[in-house]
This record gives structure tokens, C-alpha cells and sequence, in this order.
């Protein structure tokens, strides 16, 4: 009665091959369209106005003089107010630069025009040409330099200092990027997207505290399709990124590629690979992709009959989203059938032994790239103990890992899953979790999931080398394969989730949390927030279990971690804890060939 595996599809997908990363914001938001159309055209209605006066003042050399100084002049402002437009519209920060050498440009002829008119009618034109056209184009510029300081102000400062290497491939483009979750996987991928010259504007929504620091924080009901995507056309985004899967499973991806708005993420029927775990067995045994045998049982007769067959230690999990509390893994079968009963469908399964990966790919709808491989700690307790929880740890790389894990798992897993989906009618978009049991039989797929792993992600986004916003931006537009090969720091990180008092059960909000300054001053460490918010005093305090992310990199995992447990012990959290055994290389599986 197990589920048979077919063979995977034959017809071979694209491969990945690295070419310059083309990033093509698709849209243009009016009010910068029609600010650049009004530059444009004023500085095009200068060039009648220049000729006039080249041909029309008398040719003494006094007049000569005024007047090469006049046409110079307007020349100049010309030119000025036409690149501040072109930049203005391609959204280039070096508008803010080109505006202000405009506006005094203007300026200058502004006083020149009133001061060197002869007297009469000619001093009335000069006065009604600076009050109604050169001063009020001034202006215009002034303000667009201010609004460009202001912007700049806003972003990063910590980050922008840091700089990420970028390969210069022609990539200077301008992206505004809403980010859409608030957990420490949204405050990983703010910061790599903060990291990105290319991301110019970042807002998030909701966001927290963390994330508020490098971009702009925005109210939202996270899994409301029309509100996002009435914030994402309120703010004129290029790109939405969503963080969390249930905006993906309720379908706030399909109405922004409604509504053209290119989107990191995978529509309702994709994002069923993470919220229906019958639907991605389907898939896997569709496509051919190793994983456990399963049936999925609708009622409690035929989860008692699955239970038999398969035997202990018996495997429920519930068929939807249920936040990381679906699945029971027990040798009592009488906790296994009233789990089965709890959640109604049902997926029993076979026991799969050896270590867990988690391989994360970027898929666009036809290919993908496999990213590095992590393990995180999904047990609150040192040595795996004590109860499941959202993740409180990770690192990367994995040394014990087989050599060429991610490719294969891209081949064997991974390609084929996209290619089914595609036939399905779901092309996928956006991250693919594949979430590996490492079984003496060889990998079996345990999960997926649509987006990116928390806590995983955190440690994989530190040593991405390639720049974040552009490689996100070409997922969403079907063009990963003209991306940058994914480029690795070497090293390693690790992360070490801080929880809060009584987590995970019943977690303490509102407690004060300090020291996050003193952490982020280890060399080669910061932190990261998740579950946190501000009082009405501005403090940081705990508004959820799992409360920061302290990331440690270096050389290797033994100085990552040496480096993510230091500044975790400078964290003051009353209550706080985390495990101590995160990447502890004693505790590690032994390596596989
Ligand atoms: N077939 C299986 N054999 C052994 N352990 C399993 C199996 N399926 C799931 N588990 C364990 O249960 C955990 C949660 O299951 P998973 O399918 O990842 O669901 P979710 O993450 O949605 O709760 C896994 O990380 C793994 O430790
Ligand atoms: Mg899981």
C-alpha cells in the first residue's frame, strides 16, 4: 500500500550557467515618471530659447559677450534639467547630485537675468522669466536633492559602511523592494536586500524594530492579498518579497502578479508544496523524487490500518499549515491515532532515519540554483532534547555533508518538482525548502516548504556573496538564468536563537531586552531581531518566543560559533536562554562520503 515513486521526468530543464544579472524594474511609478517628464520638458523648451538669443541679439561684441554667456547658461541648465529627469525616471541616486548643481545653475541666471536687463519692457521679461520659470525649476531641483537626502538618510548606515562586494556587472539599477513578514528570516533578508547597491528603497510591512532600523516599517494584515497589494502599488514597488509562507498560501503572490507587480514568492497553487503535505507527496511521487512512502488518510479507520502497515515509530503529520505543531514523530500508537484524529487529513508515513538538511533553491518558474546546504536545531533542548520549536539554531556549511549535496538534491529533487508544477500550471517561483532526511538509502525528502528556512536563512544570507536584491529580482521575472552564479563567502556562520521565558509552550511578552549594541560589537557577529517590539518608552522588549537571531561568522564554524555564543552572553533578557550546543562539532553527524 506504500506509494510508488515513478520515474523522474526525462525532459531536462535549464541549467543555470552564470551570465551579468540583468535587473529590470518593470514599472515606473507615476510621480516619478511625470517629475522626470516635467524636467525633461522644460529643459527641452530652453533650447528654442537659447537659439533665439543666439541669432537674434545684435552682433556688437558687448552683445556678443551677453549673449554666448546667456546661451552658456541656458545650455547648461538645459542639460541639467534633462539628466536630472533621465535619472530621476531610471530612479539613479545621482539625481540627487545633478539637481543641485541645476538649481544653481538656475539660480545664477535667475540673478544675472534681473540684474544685467536693460531697463523697460526688457527688465519686466527678466523678472517674469526668474519668478515663473528659473526659480520655480530651482526649487523643483532643490527639493528633489532634499527628498534624496532624506531618503539616504534613512537607509543603512551600518550596512552601506560594511559594503557588500558586488561584481560590477552592469547592474546599476535602481529597485524599490517591499519586504513582507517580521521575523529574523525577514530581518536576514532586509539586510542582505539593505546590502544590495542595486535596492534603493526598502520598506517592510510589518516588519519590527530590527528591521525598522535599515527600512521603512509599514502597518499590514500580512495575509490579505488586496491589502498588500494595495501597499505595494501605494509605494510603487519593483519588487515584493515575501518572507513567511502563509501570505504565499493565501495567495497575496497571485493578486500582485495580478496586478503586474513582480513578486519573491510562489502563487496559491505552488505554495500548496508547503501548505498541503498530501499535494507535495503527490508531486514528489509525480515527479519522481525519493521520499518516504506515505498515504493520506481522511478518516480514523484508515489511519489505523496506515499505522499498521507502516509501524512504530509512526509518523502523523496534518495535511495543512499548522505553524510547526503538525507532526508527530512517536512509538505509541494510541498518541500517533489521536493526533490522527485531532487534525482530520492526515499523511502517515515511514519512518525516516539519519541526519536532516535543509537545501534552499531560487527558482523562477523553469530553472533554479541550489544555495548552500544548513542544518538547523529544531529541538529546545541541549542533545536534541525536550520539545519542538520553531528553529534554535543553525550553520553553515555543512562539513560532514556529501560533497555535491545541493546539486544533486537540484537535480534529483529539486528540477523535476519545478517541472511537474509547471505542468500542473504553477510554475514556481521564488524559494524552494527542501527539507532532506540523509537516510543510509541516500537523501529522502522529509518537506518542503515556500520560502526561506528560519533560522537557516540567516546563516545562508551571511555568506552569500552575491548581491541579494538582484538575484530576488530575477526569480520573480522568469530570469535567474542571466543571473550571477551564486557566489559563497568562504567561512562559516552560525546562528543562536535567544528565547524568551517559557517558550515555547507560553512564552513571557514584554520583557526588556539590552545588550543587542554590545553583542553587535564582537568582531565578526550581530544580531538579528525576531521576536521583538518597542514600548511606549522606545525600549526593545520581547513580543514573541523566539526573540533574536545572534549570527557569528569566521574562518570556520568553530570561530562562528565561538563568536555568535560570545555575543549571545551579552544579550540581558530576564528569562532569556538558548542552547549551548548549536554547531557544536562533537555533536555533528560523521562525515559522508
Ligand atoms: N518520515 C519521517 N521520519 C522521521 N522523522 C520525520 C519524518 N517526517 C517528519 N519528521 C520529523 O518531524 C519534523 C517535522 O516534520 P515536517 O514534515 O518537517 O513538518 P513541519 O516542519 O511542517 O512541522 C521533521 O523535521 C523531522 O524531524
Ligand atoms: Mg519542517
Amino acid at each position: 500500500m506504500g506509494l510508488r515513486l515513478v520515474s523522474p521526468a526525462s525532459e531536462p530543464l535549464i541549467d543555470l550557467r552564470p551570465r551579468a544579472l540583468t535587473c529590470r524594474p518593470r514599472r515606473r511609478p507615476a510621480r516619478s515618471a511625470c517629475i522626470a517628464l516635467g524636467l525633461a520638458s522644460v529643459g527641452l523648451g530652453l533650447l528654442p530659447w537659447m537659439i533665439y538669443l543666439a541669432t537674434s541679439l545684435p552682433a556688437s561684441s558687448t552683445a556678443y559677450h551677453w549673449a554666448a554667456a546667456w546661451v552658456g547658461l541656458d545650455a547648461m541648465e538645459a542639460a541639467g534639467l534633462i539628466g536630472t529627469g533621465v535619472l530621476v525616471y531610471r530612479r539613479d541616486p545621482r539625481y540627487c547630485l545633478v539637481s543641485t548643481a541645476t538649481a544653481a545653475l538656475l539660480l545664477v541666471d535667475a540673478w544675472f537675468d534681473v540684474t544685467t536687463a536693460p531697463p523697460g519692457s526688457g527688465a519686466l521679461a527678466s523678472l517674469l522669466m526668474a519668478a515663473f520659470a528659473e526659480v520655480p525649476a530651482a526649487a523643483l531641483c532643490i527639493g528633489l536633492a532634499l527628498s534624496a537626502l532624506r531618503q539616504a538618510g534613512a537607509r543603512v548606515q551600518p550596512a552601506a559602511a560594511a559594503g557588500t562586494s558586488h561584481d560590477g556587472a552592469g547592474r546599476l539599477c535602481a529597485v524599490r523592494v517591499l519586504l513582507i513578514g517580521s521575523g529574523g528570516r525577514e530581518h536576514a533578508l532586509a539586510r542582505g536586500l539593505a546590502r544590495d547597491s542595486a535596492v534603493t528603497d526598502l520598506h517592510a510591512a510589518p516588519g519590527n524594530p530590527g528591521i525598522g532600523a535599515i527600512a521603512h516599517l509599514h502597518d499590514v494584515a500580512v495575509t490579505d492579498p488586496a491589502a498588500v497589494t494595495a501597499l505595494a502599488t501605494r509605494l510603487a514597488a519593483d519588487l515584493v518579497v515575501v518572507g513567511p509562507e502563509a501570505p504565499l498560501v493565501a495567495g497575496v503572490a497571485d493578486a500582485l502578479r495580478a496586478a503586474r507587480i513582480d513578486c519573491f514568492g510562489p502563487d496559491q497553487g505552488a505554495a500548496a508544496i508547503e501548505g498541503s503535505k498530501s499535494f507535495a507527496k503527490h508531486v514528489m511521487i509525480a515527479a519522481g523524487v525519493p521520499t518516504a512512502d506515505a498515504v493520506t488518510c481522511h478518516s480514523e479507520a484508515e489511519a489505523a490500518a496506515a499505522l499498521a502497515e507502516f509501524g512504530p515509530p509512526y509518523v502523523v503529520k496534518a495535511d495543512g499549515l499548522a505553524g510547526g505543531k503538525g507532526v508527530v514523530v512517536t512509538s505509541d500508537r494510541g498518541e500517533a491515532l489521536r493526533h490522527a484524529q485531532d487534525c482530520g487529513t492526515v499523511v502517515i508515513e515511514e519512518f525516516l532515519d539519519g541526519p536532516e538538511v535543509s537545501v534552499f533553491a531560487l527558482a523562477d518558474g523553469m530553472t533554479a540554483a541550489a544555495m548552500l546546504p544548513a542544518q538547523d536545531f529544531k529541538r529546545a533542548h541541549d542533545g536534541d532534547t525536550g520539545p519542538n520549536t520553531g528553529g534554535m539554531g543553525a550553520y553553515a556549511p555543512l562539513p560532514w555533508a556529501p560533497p555535491g549535496l545541493a546539486d544533486q538534491t537540484l537535480d534529483t529533487v529539486v528540477l523535476p518538482v519545478l517541472e511537474h508544477l509547471r505542468k500542473l500550471g504553477h510554475p514556481y517561483s521564488g524559494l524552494l525548502y527542501a527539507g532532506l532526511a540523509l537516510t543510509s538509502r541516500g537523501p529522502r525528502v522529509v518537506e518542503f516548504n515556500a520560502r526561506f528556512g528560519d533560522p537557516e536563512a540567516q546563516v545562508i544570507l551571511d555568506r552569500l556573496g552575491t548581491p541579494l536584491g538582484g538575484l530576488l529580482a530575477a526569480c520573480a521575472q522568469g530570469d535567474l538564468g542571466s543571473a550571477p552564479a551564486l557566489d559563497w563567502l568562504p567561512g562559516a556562520a552560525v546562528t543562536v536563537v535567544v528565547a524568551a521565558e517559557g517558550y515555547p509552550a507560553s512564552p513571557v511578552h514584554g520583557d526588556r531586552i539590552d545588550g543587542i549594541d554590545t553583542a553587535g560589537h564582537v568582531p565578526g557577529s550581530y544580531v538579528l531581531q525576531a521576536g521583538t517590539t518597542t514600548d511606549g518608552a522606545g525600549h526593545l522588549i520581547t513580543s514573541g518566543g523566539r526573540v533574536l537571531n545572534v549570527v557569528g561568522s569566521g574562518p570556520d564554524l568553530a570561530a562562528a560559533r565561538a563568536s555568535a555564543y560570545q555575543a549571545a552572553s551579552l544579550i540581558r533578557l530576564r528569562g532569556g536562554w538558548y542552547r549551548s550546543d548549536i554547531a557544536d562539532q562533537a555533536r555533528m553527524p560523521a562525515a559522508r562520503p
